[in-house]
């Protein structure tokens, strides 16, 4: 049987506006309900969480998803599995490069990302994502984290008054990583509050992102696309995000009600492979 340990850990922030860095604890071991309890909410103060040096079996990474909400289903099992792996539990994705029999392995496989809430084409969008670094290349693939809060919080007063109370549609293309390019047809779209409160904190956040919104409903298409960019540009403003440069052993997680994530582009001859869960969504945005 496993005995939950009392863990204290120092939480150190990796930027103004968004990230924290946890030191001081090993995921492997189960901590006890009150460690738990203040790791989730340091996710909410923070909305990004690291964790370095983390030694995990696909089954801890799902036992410390669970500490932040329920496992999101993931569907589709890789049909092959990278050289020295050899099986995927359910609901764990493999972000990955790599290449087997001239195939992908994984998801998300090639290059840069642009900025974007994990589902937010969906109705009840994924609460978190935990991010698992088993591979990495030797330069490139980062991935920057934008507080929306931070957007909200100093956006022009005379956007943030023509937007307000407004909703805006999003849509994605499976697989795409660049605004309208590429991809293998719409899984899904649906709309939500141009900004959202999170229900937890009750903080507002700016939830619309460059990946995956098309449109501010109810507005000229001018209109709407001018405002989009302005609210593109404006949220990732350097000051706001936080660069996340990946060792193996990294843990990362995130909150997609109130930040955005982009990639940078890397080799593509070299091997990229992480573990993803998602937390599944509590309420509609509102
Ligand atoms: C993602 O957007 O879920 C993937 C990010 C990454 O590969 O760094």
């Amino acid at each position: 049987m496993t005995v939950a340990t009392a863990t204290t850990f120092d939480i150190v922030p990796l930027s103004k506006h968004i990230g924290a860095e946890i030191r001081g604890i090993d995921l492997h071991d189960t901590p006890d309900a009150d460690t738990i309890k203040r790791l989730r909410q340091a996710w909410l103060d923070h909305s990004v969480l690291l964790f370095r040096g983390q030694k995990l079996e696909q089954e801890d990474l799902l036992r410390v998803t669970e500490y932040f909400g329920a496992v999101g289903p993931l569907g589709r099992p890789p049909k092959f599995f990278p050289r020295g792996y050899s099986r995927l539990l359910p609901n764990i994705m493999m972000i990955s490069n790599i290449r087997e029999n001239g195939e992908t392995i994984g998801a998300l496989p090639d290059g840069e990302m642009n900025f974007h809430h994990d589902m937010i084409h969906h109705d009840l969008p994924h609460n978190g994502t935990l991010l698992y670094s088993l591979e990495i290349p030797s330069h490139g693939g980062d991935t920057l984290f934008a507080s929306g809060y931070a957007a909200y919080e100093t956006l022009d007063p005379v956007i943030k008054a023509k937007l307000e109370g407004r909703r805006a549609r999003h849509f994605y293309n499976y697989g795409s990583t660049i605004r309208n390019q590429g991809g293998i047809g719409a899984t899904a779209q649906a709309t939500h509050p141009v900004f959202r409160t999170h229900e937890e904190t009750g903080r507002k956040a700016v939830y619309v992102n460059r990946l995956m919104t098309q449109e501010i409903e109810g507005l000229p298409q001018a209109e709407s696309d001018a405002l989009l960019e302005a609210l593109f540009d404006h949220s990732e403003r350097p000051e706001f995000v936080y660069r996340h440069v990946w060792k193996v052993g990294d843990l990362l997680l995130w909150d997609n009600r109130c930040s955005t994530h982009a990639r940078d582009d890397f080799p593509s001859d070299q091997r990229r492979l992480m573990l993803r869960t998602t937390v599944q969504g509590t309420v509609r945005p509102y």
